[in-house]
């Protein structure tokens, strides 16, 4: 046996061996990417399509008190959709305040354009409402001197009532179902008053 032969079939066997090697890596990328193109695909279509709504700061800000006995409120909400095929609307949204003992405090519609809160695939909406509510025909005498003399309501809960759709295609949507959310806790309070804020409080449909 003449040993440079065999040297030279060893380096023949060595090279075959890296190119059948390249080619299962080759293999194993294009595999791997695939399944993860896939894997996304399907994570993307099993997300609930959902809206998830969070009250910004955990707050509804008193904003001032008008004459003519009106009281100036707002409060801000984020609204996503991950949901990474359709689009989601929530109209004629009521928004209701409630004590920590469940009694109203007040409640005024949000007006977002004619289809409301309107959230794309896997993207979201901030909706700040301001409301100007009667005293006493909207809002209690007793709140509004409250909120005059710095006092904040604590573990109160805001209340969500309004139609949920979802797109079809296009510019058209389901009819949609009556959804309400809970927002829990929350603090309302004369926006000088409030203490420094404390994160964004989810909300929970309810229905
Ligand atoms: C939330 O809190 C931040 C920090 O204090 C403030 O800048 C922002 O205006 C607040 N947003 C709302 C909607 O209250
Ligand atoms: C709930 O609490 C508020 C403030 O503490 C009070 O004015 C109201 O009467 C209570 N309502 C009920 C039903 O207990
Ligand atoms: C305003 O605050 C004072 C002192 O804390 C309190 O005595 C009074 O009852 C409060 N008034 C109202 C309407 O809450
Ligand atoms: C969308 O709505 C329009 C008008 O109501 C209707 O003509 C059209 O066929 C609808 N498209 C689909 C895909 O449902």
């Amino acid at each position: 046996m003449d040993k440079s032969h065999d040297e030279h079939d060893d380096e023949h066997a060595r090279l075959r061996g890296l190119i059948g090697a390249g080619r299962y890596v080759v293999a194993a990328v294009v595999t791997a990417i695939t399944v993860a193109v896939i894997a996304r695909a399907v994570v993307v279509s099993l997300r609930s399509e959902k809206l998830y709504i969070k009250v910004t700061n955990g707050t509804v800000l008193v904003l001032g008190f008008l004459p003519n006995n009106k009281v100036m409120m707002s409060v801000a909400l984020d609204s996503s959709n991950p949901s990474g095929r359709v689009g989601i609307s929530y109209g004629g949204v009521t928004v209701s305040l409630l004590q920590h003992n469940r009694s109203l405090i007040t409640s005024f519609v949000i007006k977002d354009g004619i289809t409301g809160i309107t959230v794309g695939p896997e993207a979201s909406w901030l909706s700040n409402t301001v409301a100007t509510q009667d005293v006493p025909a909207d809002v209690s005498q007793e709140f509004v001197d409250g909120m005059r003399n710095r006092t904040l309501v604590t573990d109160a809960a805001v209340h969500l009532h309004g139609t949920l759709r979802t797109q079809v295609s296009g510019l058209n949507y389901t009819r949609g179902h009556t959804t309400e959310f809970r927002c829990y806790p929350v603090t309302i309070g004369f926006w000088a008053a409030l203490p420094a804020p404390a994160g964004d409080v989810s909300c929970k449909e309810v229905s």
